[in-house]
């Protein structure tokens, strides 16, 4: 299998490379950090005749076993610190436990090990961020400016500017369940920059935009790594990680194994995918 990287992407979209500044202080902090999935109900290490067992069947009453219980380890004993001013991308194939981390990093998700501290409250914007599909955008605008701490009167009056941002023209008024994913996804953007959060953290939420919404949004997020905040960024297309990041993590099964400038760390990167690329290749024509 080939790995999906570098989707359509018209290089002439992306911004020249981000200038780099002095950094802030520190904004994220995660300290030797491990995530372990608790699966219930699956099949893994339960056999056939364990499952039927007279004594399973005694102590369970006849109610339906859950079946064994399965760890899966996510994220490793990653540790690194981000600064303010500092955009970092967070590279891995699929499955290396990148939207772990970010949920992590957001407190959607408890460490089962280590810490992470946070200067302020980050906003996780993400394919998967909380919607109301039967409401209409313009309430989903509500909700949302309500839920990131806008007072209603704010709310009332970025409810234009979010429209325009997410280009939404009559469709503001219509339930979310009518628009094309791709605008679903320009107003979860639009919402989530209402204010400049400190820290943001992107999980290839841009990839659904077209191209010209695709330009906008990073100007966007140019906009707020400039105003000092501290931007994370998950994404398979490594020309955009290149552009708008200045600094890489690569996580591979969970573990963090590289960590340095965006040039150096995506080169690595695409060697690697490159060769296990080759690799499977090879075996397939065999
Ligand atoms: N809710 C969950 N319950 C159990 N295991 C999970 C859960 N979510 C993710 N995993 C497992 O954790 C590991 C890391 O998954 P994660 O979604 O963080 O990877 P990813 O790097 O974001 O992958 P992708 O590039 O496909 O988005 C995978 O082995 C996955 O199967
Ligand atoms: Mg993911």
């Amino acid at each position: 299998m080939t790995e999906d990287i570098d989707f359509e992407i018209d290089p002439s979209i992306l911004p020249k490379k981000v200038k780099r500044k002095p950094l802030g202080p520190p904004s994220v902090i995660a300290d030797d950090l491990y995530i372990t999935y608790r699966v219930f109900g699956g099949r893994r290490g339960g056999t056939a005749k364990q499952r039927k067992s007279l004594w399973d069947k005694a102590i369970s009453l006849g109610r339906p076993s859950t079946g064994p219980i399965t760890h899966v380890p996510a994220v490793k004993g990653v540790s690194f610190v981000a600064h303010h001013g500092e955009s970092v991308a967070i590279l891995g194939t699929n499955g290396s436990g990148k939207s772990t981390l970010l949920r992590a990093i957001a407190g959607l998700l408890p460490p089962t090990e280590g810490r992470v501290y946070t200067s302020a409250e980050p906003e996780l914007l993400g394919v998967n961020a909380a919607m109301l599909p039967r409401l209409t955008g313009e309430r989903n605008i509500m909700i949302g400016g309500l839920a990131l701490g806008l007072s209603s009167k704010e709310v009332r009056e970025s409810v234009e500017h979010v429209a325009d941002f997410a280009e939404l023209g009559d469709f503001l008024y219509l339930p979310m369940t009518s628009y094309s994913s791709g605008m679903a996804s320009r107003l979860r953007f639009a919402i989530s920059t209402i204010r400049s959060p400190e820290i943001l953290m992107i999980d290839e939420a841009l990839a659904t935009g077209d191209a010209s919404f695709r330009k906008k949004s990073m100007a966007r997020i140019e906009e707020i790594r400039e105003s000092a905040g501290t931007v994370f960024f998950v994404s398979h297309s490594l020309a955009s990680v290149r552009a708008m990041c200045t600094r890489a993590l690569w996580i591979e099964k969970g573990v963090l194994v590289a960590d340095g400038d965006v040039d150096e760390v995506a080169d690595a990167y695409q060697e690697f995918v490159d060769r296990r690329t080759n690799a499977s290749s090879g075996a397939n024509l065999k």
